[in-house]
């Protein structure tokens, strides 16, 4: 079934765009179109500077991950590229399944071939000569356009056995989720290449030794990966300059809920929440905004003023994420919102930790109770949430289950949510 049209990126053909700016603008399926509009500039550039010379660059772009957790990019490269253990990988995760996350939809949709660039590049530097692509199942369109691309960039000589005439060998192999979210994490993701049940292994050791296949692996976000190709363009120097000095360059978020004109946009680091908003259209009657997705936190409505960097954030007791901006208003039932997430975790929970598997049955049993009003005893649940939140958050193997009491926590502690 294919799902509706390429979702809203209300700046489309706008000045001063970075990661968008070809979205909406190019014909994704012409790889002329692509290099009339500066595609494949910064390849060529990366072949100038030679390996070392790329990652010198990225490290000095100040780029760190758009997945959510905001690790240094320069750093992983650097770690997995002085790795002697051969083959080494790359790993592009494409399965954006976080609620509320779509900019890597937009990015594989519109800007097809960017992404295939910045592989090339993620590759070359860290000397993987594969790249797998592991795109979420719930995607067929970016799916179809990402395999035309490759297809039309292996006809033409920019993947293959001598990319560019310039003696690197490089190609990317595009696999399918089939709907799990856990299957985003990035151990869980290695064994679902592999064959195997999408279950995270514990780490370290991390990826840039032993990842995919047991050798060194990269394995960046889709946005992460595509901020490679105006770093090398623009040179580290200027685009260091974009955003606060900790969280550099633009970013993406995904705006959705209450808001007039929901939508992908693209802001330097350092705009505030409202800021955002401003642009999106806020509405009448906001009350809270959930940053970072399921697993982030919310702010209120006389809180807009927190800066959208990774910094700021943290010191505002929430996350940015992957970029998920959920603005709800006065109409939306809290209680139900919390339990709709409390569902989502139990569902998703992979199961292989007690902590996670029991903890996100035990919450979202309290939250029912809650909502229903069937507990003979409001508080008495409230006191089990925080105490089975601590369990998860302190025990559980991956980030699905240390995050799964955070939004839940975050509505009681700044919302009021049973209050
Ligand atoms: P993490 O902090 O464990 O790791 C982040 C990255 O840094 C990983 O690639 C890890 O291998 C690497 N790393 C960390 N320490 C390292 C070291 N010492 N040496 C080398 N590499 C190191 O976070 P994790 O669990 O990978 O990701 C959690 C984030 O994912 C959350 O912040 C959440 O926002 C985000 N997320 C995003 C989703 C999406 O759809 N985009 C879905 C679900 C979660
Ligand atoms: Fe699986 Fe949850 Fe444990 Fe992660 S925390 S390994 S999702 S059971």
């Amino acid at each position: 079934e294919e799902p509706p049209a390429v979702l809203a990126v209300p700046q489309a053909g706008q000045d001063g765009l970075m990661l968008l700016r070809r979205v909406g603008v190019v014909d994704p399926a012409s790889l002329d179109d692509y290099r009339a509009h500066g595609g494949y500039t910064a390849l060529r550039r990366a072949f100038e500077l030679g390996p070392a010379g790329v990652i010198r660059e990225v490290t000095d772009s100040g780029l760190v991950g758009r997945g959510g957790a905001a690790f240094p990019t320069g750093r992983k490269w650097q770690a997995t590229a002085s790795q002697p253990d051969r083959p080494h990988h790359l790993v592009c995760n494409a399965d954006e399944s976080e609620p509320g996350t779509f900019k890597d939809r937009v990015l594989m949709e519109g800007d097809p071939y960017a992404l295939v660039e910045a592989m090339t590049i993620a590759g070359y530097a860290t000397g993987a000569h594969k790249g797998y692509l592991y795109l979420r199942g719930e995607y067929p369109r970016a799916l179809r356009r990402l395999e035309h691309a490759v297809a039309q960039a292996r006809a033409r000589g920019l993947l293959g056995d001598d990319v560019l005439g310039q003696g690197y060998a490089f190609d990317i192999e595009i696999r399918r989720g089939a709907g799990a979210y856990i299957c985003g994490e990035e151990t869980a993701l290695f064994n679902s290449i592999e064959g195997y049940r999408g279950e995270p292994r514990s780490k370290p050791p991390f990826p840039v030794e032993k990842g995919l296949f047991g050798k060194p692996t990269v394995e960046n976000n889709v946005e992460t990966l595509v901020n490679v190709l105006p770093i090398l363009t623009l040179g580290a120097p200027a685009y260091a300059a974009i955003g606060t000095e900790r969280s550099t360059g633009p970013k993406l978020f995904c705006v959705s809920g209450s808001v007039e004109r929901p939508g992908v946009y693209e802001v330097p680091f350092g705009a505030t929440l409202g800021d955002l908003l401003a642009l999106a259209g806020v509405r009448q009657g906001l009350r809270a905004v959930l940053l970072g997705g399921a697993a982030g936190g919310f702010v209120r409505a006389d809180e807009l003023d927190v800066p959208l960097t990774f910094e700021g954030t943290r010191e505002a007791g929430t996350t940015l994420g992957s970029g998920v901006v959920m603005a709800f208003d006065d109409s939306v039932p809290l209680p139900r919102l919390l339990l709709r997430i409390a569902e989502f975790f139990r569902d998703e929970s992979c199961g292989q930790c007690v902590p996670c598997r029991v903890g996100t049955v035990r919450q979202e049993e309290a939250l029912h109770r809650i909502v229903e009003r069937t507990g003979a005893d409001a508080a008495g649940d409230i006191a089990l949430l925080r105490e089975v939140g601590r369990a998860m958050r302190d025990a559980s193997i991956c980030g699905l289950g240390q995050t799964a009491w955070n939004a839940v926590e975050s509505a009681i502690d700044r919302l009021g949510a049973y209050e």
